[in-house]
């Protein structure tokens, strides 16, 4: 194991004004956040009624999963109106008065745009539906004829990242079996066709409609699907890559396309035609993160989530490489690194640091049958890693709950199950439902623990929420709540996310890590051993036991201000 100090990055301060540079951004998952109508499903007057619970947790941006109208068969990333909130969480009023309410506190609102697909129930798909094969309609999506004799293999071997086939076929109007139209997800969710300058105008002018809104951004679902290869060849290595790329190897046909990117300059010029400082986080999953930094470029997205931290395991050596990689491929652009721990498609980092080594990509949740992460562990783990995260200098994601501690829902019956994952393969993945329960606020008040009134919960909660609610550790000294507050709050004041980044040789090696950021030494402990620290001020630290003079200890992190001789 080589930790090869002379060639690691460094980062400068960053001189550049711009808030998403350094923002918190804290992931809304509205069905699940707070739930005002009692429906059991959160909504968007039950966010703007909470919503001063997040400006006390001191984050700067709220990025709301979508809430567009939806049939919700992937919990509305599905969308069949861009223009319109689903009743399920209100109405366009409801919308204008939780973005008011969040201006008001000082929070910028990000609102997701899912542009690699619609909903089959959207207008554009029925009306390509009833359309003849050939019409402008159905170019709106890729229809191709099927394989085989009477067409009746699907058009090529690409295969839905929720399992089976990628493409479904359809019945014609007079009931004979039709053209396939492809899908990377649920069969509900068909491609749009992005070479269509049509569907290129229909987006920019949804953009504008959320723009003139009031919104503060978007984050983009998918962006690096959105082009496919000229005549959709087949992938050329599914039996190894399934639906998905293998790192380092020739891309394939419908992920990464160069097209996308002329589209996403002209986006951004949109953006930039507004005022305020509007910004697009692209939800790129493109690796290496030298190929993620094309996405990035000054005229492109503002950010990308970095999926190269999110799926680092826990450990000092992968940390290590991949906070190196990091700078080295944003600082290359110009681009702020992005740092996630947690969002509603992985297991939730108190659990996947709970001595499974569960990597959120390998993961697809975990179910009654499987074995059970250490909790008391994974939550020890998971403070000790957003501790470290939050005094990275970039922008930070932050999903709803995780200031909370919360578990994965690890217990959730098969009959609750709703993610199209578990259907679509029947139940051998379980999906990513254990971590988008709704959020538990007053334990005990219903069944759902203040998320509502009724206690009804569109997923239930496992018992165990109860003792993660917020209110029993707003202000109670030492709990994962108040963690948060004390970071979030000390990293403004010394503006951390604008900081440098360097290593610190002493600490670095397979049990430890150590780096500063101005004059913050900030080290985590991966063994057992404690470790002795430097003459200096705690001003933060992931465990509650830690006081000026004393070592660290297994898992932990600290932020140490360091004294200046
Ligand atoms: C990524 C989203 O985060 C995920 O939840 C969704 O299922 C897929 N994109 C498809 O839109
Ligand atoms: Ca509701």
């Amino acid at each position: 194991m080589t930790f090869d100090l002379a060639t690691a990055s460094n980062h400068l301060a960053s001189t550049s004004q711009e808030w998403w540079r350094s923002a918190v951004i804290y992931q809304v998952y509205p069905r699940s956040f707070s739930d005002s109508n009692g429906d059991g499903i959160g909504d968007l007057p039950g966010i703007t009624a909470r919503l001063d619970s997040l400006a006390t947790l001191g984050i700067d941006a709220v990025w709301l999963s979508p809430f567009m109208r939806s049939p919700q068969k992937d919990a509305g990333y599905d969308v069949s109106d861009y223009k319109d909130v689903d009743p399920l969480f209100g109405n366009l009023a409801d919308f204008d008065a939780m973005v008011a309410r969040a201006h008001e506190l000082g929070l910028r609102i990000l609102v997701d745009l899912v542009p690699n697909h619609t909903s089959d129930q959207h207008r554009w798909f029925q009306d390509a539906l009833i359309e003849i094969e050939g019409s402008a309609e159905r170019d709106f999506y890729h229809f191709k004829d099927g394989r085989g004799l009477n067409g009746e293999l699907p058009p090529n071997n690409w295969l839905s990242l929720f399992g089976g086939p990628a493409w479904t076929r359809i019945t014609n109007p007079d009931g004979t079996a039709g053209q396939w139209y492809l899908h990377l997800f649920d069969s509900s969710q068909p491609d749009l066709n992005w070479a269509n300058p049509k569907v290129q105008e229909a987006f920019e002018d949804i953009l504008k409609f959320w723009l003139d809104r009031g919104v503060d951004g978007f984050r983009v679902d998918q962006p690096h699907a959105m082009a496919k290869a000229e005549g959709l060849p087949d992938h050329p290595d599914v039996e190894r890559a399934g639906a998905g790329f293998i790192e380092g190897e020739a891309s394939p046909p419908m992920w990464f396309q160069e097209e996308v990117h002329p589209i996403f300059r002209k986006w951004r010029k949109i953006l930039d035609s507004y005022d305020g400082d509007r910004a697009m986080c692209g939800e790129a999953y493109v690796l290496p993160l030298t190929f993620m930094a094309k996405w990035v470029r000054p005229d492109e997205f503002n950010q990308t989530f970095n999926f190269r931290f999110l799926n680092s395991d826990w450990n000092a050596k992968t940390l290590f490489d991949n906070i190196n990689e990091s700078f080295e491929a944003f600082d290359g652009v110009g681009a702020p690194s992005t740092w996630v721990l947690n969002n509603h498609d992985v297991l939730r980092h108190a659990s996947r640091f709970g001595g499974l080594n569960i990597k959120p990509t390998d993961s697809d949740g975990v179910g009654p049958n499987d074995p059970q992460p250490d909790r008391e562990l994974g939550l020890r783990r998971a403070r000790g890693a957003t501790l470290m995260m939050l005094a990275l200098p970039g922008s930070s994601y932050l999903y709803q709950g995780e200031e909370l501690g919360l578990p994965e829902h690890t217990t959730l019956a098969p009959e609750f199950r709703q993610d199209p994952t578990f259907a679509r393969t029947n139940g051998a993945r379980v999906g990513r439902d254990g971590c988008r329960v709704p959020l538990p606020w007053e334990a005990g008040v219903g069944a759902a623990n203040g998320f509502n009134q009724t206690g009804k919960s569109w997923l239930p909660q496992p018992d165990i929420y109860a003792e993660y609610s917020r209110d029993q550790q707003d202000g109670v000294e030492g709990s994962t709540l108040e963690l948060y507050k004390h970071a979030l709050k000390v990293r403004k004041e010394l503006a951390l996310g604008e900081g440098s980044f360097e290593w610190v040789n002493e600490f670095v090696g397979e049990k430890v890590l150590g780096f500063r950021n101005g004059d913050i030494l900030v080290v985590h402990n991966f063994g057992h051993a404690p470790i002795e620290l430097p003459a200096g001020q705690i001003i933060a630290s992931s465990l509650h036991q830690m006081t000026n003079g004393h070592p660290l200890v297994a898992d932990q992190t600290v932020w140490l201000r360091l004294v200046v001789a």
